[in-house]
């Protein structure tokens, strides 16, 4: 399946994962590979074609990303794409330079040769995205302009060696024809064919999990999230019961989150599920402490421990599976280098130090809507696989400061009202992550003819594509007031609600 691959060969591009997805959804596998990989470990992917990407540096910068330049005589067709671009243009000659003032939007694509293959059925004036601040002086000896916008050269081919060039960015939506551009390169000029699918993913995946697998047995972290819930899934239908499911209730998950997790597998599948009752563990380690870092530093590796215990049990188990994920592993080698710790995150299933497991990682090539897609083909019910994130620390993170049974109680039930509220306002899939905050600050209320002394609490809804960056949901006001008039009626121990209204950055999505 894989020898029909398209390469992006990344530069530092926020776009290149888009770019991986976009082929991808064409049914084309795309695999994102650092500039600085070796050129023998590319070619021996065996790709079909390969895609520059863009990046924020200058070809002229000192240490500026470069390739080796035989990698355009291996006979692959080569398409970059912004810094790509430039890139390309500087290493056969050409010239690239400052431009007067950075191009940032979309621009009017004015096609020179509309009979060129990457312009099959594309109209020969179109909007593309730009953002740039370097472009095209001189092109490159044996290369020509096929392309142009009022200010810049902005798409080059070289017929002899078929390497092509765009300075604007077609994997995103703003490119009115970007994909269909992209179309052609992956099928025209680089003819791959459609063949990958989820279907194929999962038969092909479960062929491998049964041969490396063998008659041995598995273990895996079950949180209750998407990723480790599909890697469950998809090991059990490969392997069945050699597969145990350790599922920790820290105390600090949503409210019946465990009762949840417990009958949706016992109802869709035949599987060894162990679910440890850890609350009081958690809470007495938590006790007095209520620095952020701290508590996430204290639950981190409290679950480490539990789950090491449950391991142990486990005497004859060979293989550790873990839901890891495609962006997980591309981020781990980003040319960015690994990004500043904001926070110290510490996701579920660490490597058990004294326990000798292979790793099991059936999710490894997946960005997270395939894994949704695998995750329903597999009969995991929409309802978990379109589920918010949950961070690892869970309710610990959102109770401010010190964190109490009594305080995770209530925290428990405003959140599961928001929830509750947003889904039945058909608002729960159009936000990317929505929780409730618990408070360490207590207000003077009134109720009936008593005065009341409780907890603050906060609505948390975010918006964003990768987590990175995010903005606020701009949720109805009719809404909103529903959902405090619900919070302050129901809940007893809360008698204020705001609604936060930071963006990411300066502020974090979690508050802790
Ligand atoms: P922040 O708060 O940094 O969160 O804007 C970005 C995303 O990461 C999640 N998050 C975590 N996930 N373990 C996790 O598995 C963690 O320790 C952790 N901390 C934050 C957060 O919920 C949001 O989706």
């Amino acid at each position: 399946m894989k020898k029909n691959s398209i390469i992006i060969l990344d530069f530092g591009s926020q776009y290149s994962q888009l770019i991986a997805r976009r082929v991808r959804e064409m049914g084309v596998y795309a695999e994102v590979v650092p500039f600085f990989e070796n050129i023998k470990n590319i070619l021996a992917k065996e790709p079909k074609g390969i895609i520059l990407s863009g990046g924020p540096a200058s070809v002229y910068a000192d240490g500026a990303p470069t390739i080796d330049k035989a990698l355009f005589d291996a006979g692959i067709p080569v398409l970059g794409l912004c810094y790509g671009m430039q890139l390309m243009t500087h290493l056969f000659g050409g010239e690239v330079a400052r431009a007067d003032k950075q191009e940032f939007g979309k621009a009017e694509l004015l096609i020179d040769d509309i009979d060129n293959t990457l312009y099959k059925n594309i109209p020969n004036k179109t909007r593309v995205w730009m953002s740039h601040g370097d472009h095209i002086t001189r092109i490159a000896e044996g290369f020509e302009i096929i392309a142009h916008t009022d200010s810049c050269i902005a798409a080059v081919v070289n017929r002899n060696k078929n390497l092509y060039a765009f300075q604007y960015h077609p994997e995103v939506t703003h490119s009115e024809h970007g994909a269909e551009m992209l179309k052609n390169f992956v099928f025209n000029v680089a003819d791959c064919e459609k063949n990958w699918s989820m279907g194929n993913y999962i038969e092909n995946t479960v062929k491998e999990i049964k041969e490396k697998v063998g008659d041995k047995k598995v273990i895996l972290g079950l949180s209750g999230g998407v990723d480790s819930s599909v890697a469950a899934a998809l090991i059990n239908k490969a392997i069945g019961k050699q597969l145990t499911c350790i599922f920790v209730d820290t105390g600090l998950l949503r409210k019946d989150e465990a009762k949840q997790v417990m009958e949706i597998y016992a109802k869709n599948f035949d599987m060894n599920i162990k679910c440890i009752d850890a609350e009081e563990r958690f809470l007495s380690k938590l006790a007095g402490v209520s620095d952020p870092e701290s508590k996430r530093k204290i639950i981190g590796k409290e679950f480490v421990e539990v789950f090491n215990e449950e391991a142990k049990k486990l005497q004859d188990a060979d293989f550790l599976a873990q839901g890891t994920i495609y962006p997980d592993v591309i981020e781990s080698v980003s040319v960015k280098g690994p990004s500043a710790t904001i926070k110290s995150h510490h996701n579920v299933g660490g490597l058990p130090e004294d326990l000798k497991f292979e790793l099991l990682e059936p999710l490894r090539e997946l960005f997270k809507d395939e894994v949704r897609q695998v995750g329903r083909k597999l009969g995991i019910p929409d309802y978990m696989v379109d589920r918010h994130p949950f961070p690892g620390p869970g309710l610990g993170i959102r109770i401010l400061g010190e964190v109490s049974k009594e305080k995770a109680d209530i925290l428990r039930e405003a959140d599961a009202i928001f929830i509750e509220e947003l889904r039945k306002a058909d608002l729960y899939n159009k936000v990317s992550q929505a929780f409730v905050v618990l408070l360490p600050v207590k207000s003077v209320g009134v109720m009936g003819d008593e005065r009341t002394y409780e907890y603050t609490a906060v609505l948390r809804s975010a918006n964003t594509i990768d987590f990175m960056t995010a903005t606020w949901s701009h949720l109805p006001f009719e809404f909103l007031e529903k959902v405090s008039n619900r919070i302050l009626n129901e809940v007893k121990g809360i008698n204020r609600l705001t609604y936060d209204i930071s963006s990411k950055p300066p502020a974090t999505i979690e508050w802790e």
